[in-house]
């Protein structure tokens, strides 16, 4: 097998082929060195498919397949072009260093196959759980993806035209590394770690000042101590908060007013790079060059004398990309008055947010659909399970996100594998399961480790300046209940029938509530049929783990 990867980071990096993003298929690799072969993808978990979308500099055949070992014993592969006689497309398998052969049952559907300029683009689906177990299961881990290619449309031995490259197609992140030394530094600076379990550190710090707009497309965590950084979040300050400081957060300080989130970083996380058509901008006459870093320090043994320096690099740009991308905080309105708390010893318990767009309108006019195309979940140590649900005209049209396996230690940026859009007046409903079973006492929904939080963060564009959007049930109208003479699956139903309070935020500050909001039904996960030419086909879960999740916070002393 020819081995491209170490060649890999001399490439400068991922430029990508121009073009505007195909909300389908958001996700593009080249496969091999020279940047003749192109991959495409993207995939609906709703449907339970994957499309794909080769494009290589040549007019001949043109083969993609998924490799148990990155040769093509064992592959799974597909061959197809356009020649003298029309299209030809043909699903296969590899036994050996041989022409493929075809497969009894057509499991891959040519959705359309062109030529132009000198490449062919071949544009084909299949569904992401295989039916039959000699198909290749797609995982959400890494794969070996092979390719080869002709220069003729005859079929025959593709010589050196051919090259592995290991891509994880469910769970994409490009492979970055740093590209520039133009960063913004948000870090501590030789901060003593207090000894206690849980401490949130705030710094508002000063941005450099950038005459002009830039975007900022990557960004990179700087982890000093990796036992007790927890998690990081950068926000704007609004335009009142003018002075550099730093504290323990949440105590009251006008810092606490920061809360647009900008960046973040969660632990088990890594760089994060922007799709190529969105940055978030900084600089500029109207951007106030205040920001927020927040670190969350997890030192379960109140470790002493620990120094820290941790915080975010943001890459950025003078070439400004086609749109300016934000982050909404959507989920169960953190440290509310209208408190509830998580029973113990359930293994089961569902707390839900809603974040009602018909809000918008107050902020913001005319409201402008947000395209979703990342997203962080949320939850501390009892999550086992984070659901987004999307909801138009009181419907359920789909999922924002969804970590069926929710891991603490394991919170990342995951992009969406199709673009979604939210329209104003659509809603976002967050459910969080927690397991409290190995717990004495109550959990509470506030800010320490050991406490509960539900949200996530949607990566969307165009920017606007609505930042946060939560709800909480109105438990003021709650008859007296003790939460210890009440089976914990009712109390969550009595929780859940309450009027929701739901407040948007925005970065000047401004705040609108509806007090009488209705908590929705989520629909049940879905599983899909997977798909072959026999229409008895067998039905298979098709939902992926995305592991995700990241932290945050929030105030609300402030609200109500
Ligand atoms: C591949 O073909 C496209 C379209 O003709 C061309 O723009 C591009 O430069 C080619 N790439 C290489 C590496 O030759
Ligand atoms: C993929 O999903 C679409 C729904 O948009 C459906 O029409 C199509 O048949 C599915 N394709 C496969 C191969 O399952
Ligand atoms: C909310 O509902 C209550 C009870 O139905 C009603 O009295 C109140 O006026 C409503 N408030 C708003 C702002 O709609
Ligand atoms: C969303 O807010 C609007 C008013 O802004 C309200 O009429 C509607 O009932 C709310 N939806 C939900 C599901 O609470
Ligand atoms: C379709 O699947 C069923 C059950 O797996 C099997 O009995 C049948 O022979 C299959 N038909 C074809 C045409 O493959």
């Amino acid at each position: 097998m020819c081995s491209l990867l170490p060649l890999l980071p001399l490439l400068l990096a991922w430029t990508r082929v121009a073009g505007a993003v195909d909300p389908t298929m958001p996700f593009m690799e080249y496969l091999d060195q020279d940047r003749l072969v192109c991959l495409k993808w993207g995939f609906d978990n709703l449907q339970g498919n994957i499309t794909f979308q080769l494009v290589v500099n040549s007019t001949g055949w043109v083969g993609f397949g998924l490799s148990p070992n990155g040769g093509m014993k064992g592959s799974d592969i597909v061959i197809g072009g356009l020649g003298p006689d029309g299209s030809y497309f043909t699903d296969r398998h590899a036994t050996g260093k041989s022409t493929p052969l075809v497969d009894e049952q057509q499991n891959y559907v040519l959705l359309s196959m062109s030529e132009n300029d000198g490449q062919t683009i071949m544009t084909f689906q299949r569904t992401i759980k295989a039916c039959d177990d000699k198909d290749f299961h797609i995982t959400t881990g890494p794969i070996k993806l092979i390719y080869a290619y002709g220069t003729t449309d005859k079929i025959e031995y593709h010589m050196s035209r051919r090259g592995t490259k290991e891509v994880n197609l469910l769970n994409y992140m490009p492979r970055t590394v740093p590209t520039s030394s133009n960063y913004l530094s948000a870090q501590m600076d030789k901060f003593t770690v207090p000894a206690v379990p849980t401490y949130y550190h705030c710094k508002v710090l000063q941005f450099p000042k950038l005459n002009t707009k830039h975007h900022i497309y990557q960004i990179e965590p700087v982890i000093e101590n990796k036992d007790v950084v927890h998690h990081i979040l950068l926000y704007r300050c609004p335009h009142f908060v003018t002075q550099t400081y730093e504290y323990k957060c949440y105590v009251g300080d006008v810092g606490d007013t920061c809360f647009h989130v900008l960046a973040s970083w969660g632990i088990g996380g890594a760089v994060f790079e922007f799709p190529e058509n969105v940055g978030i901008p900084v600089g500029g006459d109207n951007n106030n060059p205040f920001y927020r870093l927040e670190i969350h320090y997890n030192n379960p043994e109140s470790k002493a004398g620990i120094t820290d320096s941790s915080g975010l690099r943001l890459h950025y740009t003078a070439q400004l990309r086609q749109h300016d991308a934000s982050i909404l905080n959507a989920g169960v309105l953190v440290r509310s008055p209208l408190t509830y708390n998580i029973p113990p010893k359930t293994s089961q318990f569902r707390t839900y947010g809603i974040c009602n767009t018909s809000q918008f309108s107050q902020h913001v006019n005319p409201v402008p659909d947000l395209h979703v195309f990342a997203v962080l979940l949320h939850t501390h140590l009892a999550g086992r399970k984070v659901r987004v649900g999307h909801f138009r005209d009181g419907k359920q049209i789909g999922f924002l996100g969804l970590d069926e396996n929710y891991d603490f230690e394991f919170q990342q940026t995951v992009s969406l594998g199709s673009i979604k859009t939210i329209k104003p007046g659509d809603e976002i409903i967050v459910e969080c399961t927690y397991s409290t079973a190995d717990r004495d006492g109550i959990t509470q929904m506030e800010l320490a480790t050991t406490d509960e939080m539900c949200l996530a963060f949607l990566f969307y564009y165009p920017a606007n300046k609505i930042t946060y959007c939560a709800s909480r049930p109105n438990t003021a109208l709650l008859p007296t209940i003790n939460i210890n003479n009440i089976a914990s699956d009712e109390y969550e139903t009595l929780l859940k029938a309450l009027p929701q309070v739901e407040i948007a935020l925005d970065n000047d500050f401004q705040e609108s509530v509806f007090p009488n909001g209705t908590m929705r039904e989520m629909m049940k996960t879905p599983t899909v049929a997977c798909q072959n030419n026999n229409a008895s086909s067998r039905l298979c879960t098709s939902w992926i783990v995305n592991h995700a999740g990241i932290l945050l916070l929030f105030l609300w002393f402030a609200l109500m």
